[in-house]
């Protein structure tokens, strides 16, 4: 496994396997790499010749300063976990390599991101997609995996994609889960071993939304449902949760046709920021 942290030295190296005709698969991460970031890598592994990882805690995502120095680095353990899944090349830039300077461009996303993640976490969009439009330009991939676990960033970078022709295929990877429900996250390790029981609680509330509505399709009894699960545990902060569609993410006043239907939750649970979701 190569590991480069400059851009050129990256690219020199891509540039001889895209002389080879090979085919590129790039996964992007922010480390604290889990089983998650790895069945990207596996569906990577599928459909490339030369899979691609990226670390790199992007600060330009971060609107909460305490969120983006409390962000879990663990280089050295998730190069290992690369090596043994067999990654061919991490790039692990400095911040300094990938921003010379800060950023002029803003990119804003309409509709996409005026709700939800968008709505909470003002400006975050708009470092994810330069952030992506960068290491897409730097990588050049054929294919870009991305979990599902952030499907509004899903349909951002899909948007970004078509926007700006990048000529790339985005590949949604499914969640994957402990097993007690919790959706994989590299924010879980924050989490106190108290608080990591506790979370799995979204994924109850999304799984209680998801039969409701599958009884009698009544959104607002969903809702309420889910406000009430809430309502007795205190120790979490819900910030929204959401019935969408799962391409557009706005807001749905009916079920969507089948595997449309998103419902979308994040909530505070002590200093840990948790999201989850599930498609129907
Ligand atoms: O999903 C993430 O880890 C990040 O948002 C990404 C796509 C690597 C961009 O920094």
């Amino acid at each position: 496994m190569y590991v480069f942290e400059t851009i050129i030295a990256l690219k020199q190296h891509l540039d001889q396997h895209r002389k080879g005709d090979q085919r590129i698969g790039f996964v992007p991460t922010m480390g604290a790499l889990h089983e998650g970031h790895l069945s990207l890598l596996q569906a990577a592994q599928e459909q490339s010749d030369i899979r691609v990882c990226s670390i790199f805690v992007n600060p330009t995502q971060f609107n909460n300063p305490d969120d983006l120095a409390r962000y879990p680095r663990t280089l050295d353990a998730d190069l290992k976990l690369l090596e043994e899944a067999g990654c061919d090349v991490v790039f692990a830039p400095s911040v300094q390599e990938m921003y010379i300077s800060q950023p002029l461009l803003t990119l804003s996303f309409g509709d996409l991101e005026t709700v939800m993640e968008g709505a909470f976490r003002p400006g975050h969009f708009n470092g994810v997609g330069i952030v992506v439009g960068k290491l897409f330009n730097i990588v050049q991939p054929h294919y870009a995996y991305f979990g599902q676990k952030d499907l509004q960033q899903v349909a951002v970078v899909k948007r970004l994609v078509r926007d700006l022709s990048f000529p790339v295929d985005i590949v949604r990877c499914p969640i994957l889960r402990e097993p007690d429900g919790l959706a994989m996250s590299s924010r879980n390790r924050n989490l106190t071993p108290d608080e990591r029981q506790q979370a799995t609680e979204l994924y109850n509330a999304l799984t209680l939304a998801q039969s409701l509505l599958q009884e009698d399709g009544d959104l607002a009894r969903a809702k309420d449902a889910v406000a009430n699960h809430f309502a007795q545990k205190p120790q979490f902060q819900l910030e929204y949760f959401e019935i969408a569609n799962a391409d557009t993410l706005q807001p749905a006043e009916q079920l969507q046709a089948p595997g449309m239907t998103a419902l979308c939750i994040a909530a505070q649970l002590g200093k840990v920021r948790l999201i989850d979701n599930l498609v129907f």
